[in-house]
């Protein structure tokens, strides 16, 4: 989407704009310098404010006709008394959603610091997948002008991070049949040539040379090959190095422990930590962020055919371990553990996984937050403050080594599943085993990675979740060098 953004430190602006959005804060007061023009909106706008029950808290909006051509609409949308970032990237968002069919908008909800993330309410509420669609409706928003005293703020981060997350959002909605590893590889690779990130295809052969039985096991059941993408951004003024790890399961049909049709029909998105990975490297090295970065993406689907991994199967996965496979429908983490242990491999000085792991973990946190583990608690607190101002609220689960002896077996160094309860535990303690000194932490992200509904910057379907947390936690990393808090 074109969207040519600019500030405006006058209403006089207006003359050229056909939807207002009015920041409101509870008392009814307009920051952005606006009690003024709300004046000139007569006794009309008031009353339509009371009819709505507007007071100015976070989540309301109004919407209000004005008779004249510019603005002919305004929208009147509420941040709440004290608003965090998120309040007014939704608010954004729910100007965006009525402003579609128009082509200028004007805002005054870019107060200091917040421009970025009106850019991001904006653009993200004019998404939709509509690849399929014979008569697609594509946003009509041209401009967008920001009125107040915001002015000399980034407004290129907004950009470059919502068209990251747009980019996530696009390869979770495509269905199985159009993203093969392959494609996915092949997307990831065009993508990405653009920016300074170095790519390294691994293909199969490579795969069963470097020993990724994880990876291969997972694969065996299907006839499209696996593979895993290796990326590298490495700016010379970096400081420090993360390594960035995402499930990339293009397809889940849990094998041969084959899942329920119900349960199967969103399994096309879980790949979306991988694409939080590909998506977030691509923002950072557009933002040029001073931190030396290595993306690892295995990609590959999960299908019962006839060389499918059977229950009681052994996988000897990248760093040595042995996996007995009791259920096929446990597969995240038999890749991530090679991934993961690939990654160690670089030395990097922190490791962040992404997955859509468990179904045990949506259940306990439900459809908007992730669960976070690790072996780091400053990591993990400095990813719960990225994800706050980000929009994406991480919860922290724990990891009481009690629970490992779930995971053993007379067969190998442990099994893929634990007991009836905890299954979002149990499968971190899994990847545990496979990230040796690094600090860690694992964002189980099987709620998140799909909205349930349209709303504010939101759309039904893939969301995009932890390319802004990802960001945000590396811009972190390069004001604050990271010290292993153990
Ligand atoms: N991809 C699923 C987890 C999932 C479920 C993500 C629902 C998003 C929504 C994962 O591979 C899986 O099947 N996990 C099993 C693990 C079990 C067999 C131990 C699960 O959660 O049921
Ligand atoms: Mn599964
Ligand atoms: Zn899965």
């Amino acid at each position: 989407m074109d969207l040519d953004t600019r500030f405006e430190s006058t209403p006089d602006a207006l003359t050229e704009v056909e939807v207002l959005g009015l920041a409101a804060q509870p008392g009814l007061s307009w920051p952005g310098g606006m009690d003024d023009y709300v004046e000139t909106l007569g006794t009309g706008f008031s009353q339509a404010l009371e009819r709505a029950e507007f007071k100015g808290e976070a989540g309301e909006s109004a919407v209000f006709g004005t008779g004249l051509t510019h603005p002919h609409t305004v929208v009147a949308l509420g941040v709440g008394k004290e608003p965090g970032e998120d309040d007014i990237r939704r608010a954004a968002g729910r100007l965006g959603r009525i402003a579609k069919k128009s082509g200028s908008v004007a805002s005054t909800l870019a107060w200091e610091g917040m421009a970025a993330a009106v850019v991001e309410g904006i653009r993200l509420s004019q998404y939709s997948y509509d690849r399929f669609k014979s008569k697609p409706k594509p946003s009509q928003i041209e401009s967008l002008v920001l009125l107040g005293e915001g002015a000399g703020q980034d407004l290129e981060k907004g950009k470059v991070i919502s068209e990251a997350v747009c980019w996530a959002r696009d390869l979770v909605n495509t269905p199985a049949q159009h993203k093969s590893p392959q494609v996915f590889g092949t997307e990831v690779v065009e993508r990405l040539s653009e920016a300074e990130v170095r790519l390294v295809t691994h293909d199969l052969e490579d795969l069963k040379e470097g020993g990724f039985g994880g990876v291969l096991g997972v694969a065996a059941g299907s006839d499209r090959e696996p593979c895993m993408l290796e990326m590298w951004y490495e700016p010379e003024d970096a400081e420090t190095f993360i390594a960035l790890v995402g499930k990339g399961i293009v397809f889940d049909s849990g094998g041969l422990s084959i899942k329920p049709a119900s349960a199967m029909m969103t399994m096309k998105t879980d790949m979306s930590g991988a694409a939080a990975v590909v998506a977030s490297i691509s923002a950072i090295a557009r933002l040029g962020l001073p931190v030396r970065v290595l993306g690892l993406v295995p990609l590959t689907d999960n299908m019962p055919g006839p060389l499918a991994t059977k229950p009681g199967d052994v996988l000897r996965c990248r760093n040595g371990k042995t996996i007995e496979v009791l259920n096929t429908d446990a597969e995240g983490r038999l890749i991530l553990a090679d991934a993961l242990s690939y990654a160690v491999e670089s030395g990097p000085d922190l490791m962040v996984d992404l997955a859509t792991l468990t179904g045990a973990c949506k259940v306990a946190l439900g459809d908007f937050i992730a669960g976070v583990m690790g072996t780091d608690e400053g990591l993990i607190e400095r990813l719960i403050g990225a994800g706050k101002d980000a929009g994406e609220q991480l919860w922290q689960l724990p990891l009481p080594k009690e629970y490992r002896s779930q995971l053993d077996t007379h067969m190998a160094d442990m099994k893929n599943i634990g007991g009836r309860w905890g299954g979002a535990i149990t499968a971190a303690l899994l990847l545990k085993e496979f990230v040796g000194e690094v600090p860690w932490a694992h964002l189980d992200i099987a709620g998140p990675a799909r909205w349930p509904r349209d709303e504010h910057y939101q759309s039904q379907g893939g969301s995009g979740f932890g390319v802004r947390t990802l960001v945000n936690l590396v811009s972190d990393l390069a004001e604050h060098e990271f010290a292993n808090s153990e």
